[in-house]
């Protein structure tokens, strides 16, 4: 059983939705996990020797939304180093636009820069070919699950 904070970052709630499925499969598989939206420095700092699940968008031309961006610039400029951290990430995307899934790439990129350890690879999910994105996270996550000890 783990605890495991997931980390929403949206704009019309697409990845809000996916972030809510995965809590509750990741509950049903027996770990406790929690959603956070608006994620706060103090919400993230509480999972900083646990594990985070980052489920955001990307926006503008590869950017992170609005919703997440503090987080990400509390990271980046405040914690430097965090090895005690496993991770993973869904980033939610449209390959019609230039920066595909830009904004999870760049999550990814941050936390791999401070030593954090990510469980799997990053799923990429293009909103062109997937209008249901939860229908490609569902499974990745029951697989996540599986590995988070
Ligand atoms: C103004 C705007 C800019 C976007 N820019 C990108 C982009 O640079 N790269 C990308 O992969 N997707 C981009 N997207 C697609 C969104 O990330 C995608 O539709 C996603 O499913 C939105 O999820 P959300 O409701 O959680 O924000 C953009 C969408 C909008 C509306």
């Amino acid at each position: 059983m783990a605890e495991i904070g997931i980390f929403v970052g949206t704009m019309y709630g697409n990845s809000l939705l996916v972030a809510e499925e995965a809590q509750a499969i990741l509950n049903e598989q027996g770990h406790s996990a929690r959603v956070f939206e608006d994620p706060s420095p103090a919400d993230w700092e509480a999972y900083k020797e646990k594990y985070a699940l980052v489920v955001t968008s990307t926006t503008g031309q590869g950017d992170l939304p609005d919703s997440i961006m503090p987080l990400y610039q509390f990271i980046h400029d405040r914690l430097g180093h965090q090895p005690a951290l496993r991770y993973g990430v869904i980033a939610l995307g449209d390959s019609t636009y230039a920066h595909f899934c830009g904004g999870g790439k760049k999550f990814d990129a941050l936390l791999q820069d401070q030593g954090a350890q990510r469980v799997g690879d990053v799923l990429l999910i293009d909103g062109s070919e997937h209008p249901e994105p939860e229908s490609v996270s569902n499974p990745w996550v029951e697989q996540w699950a599986a590995r988070v000890k």
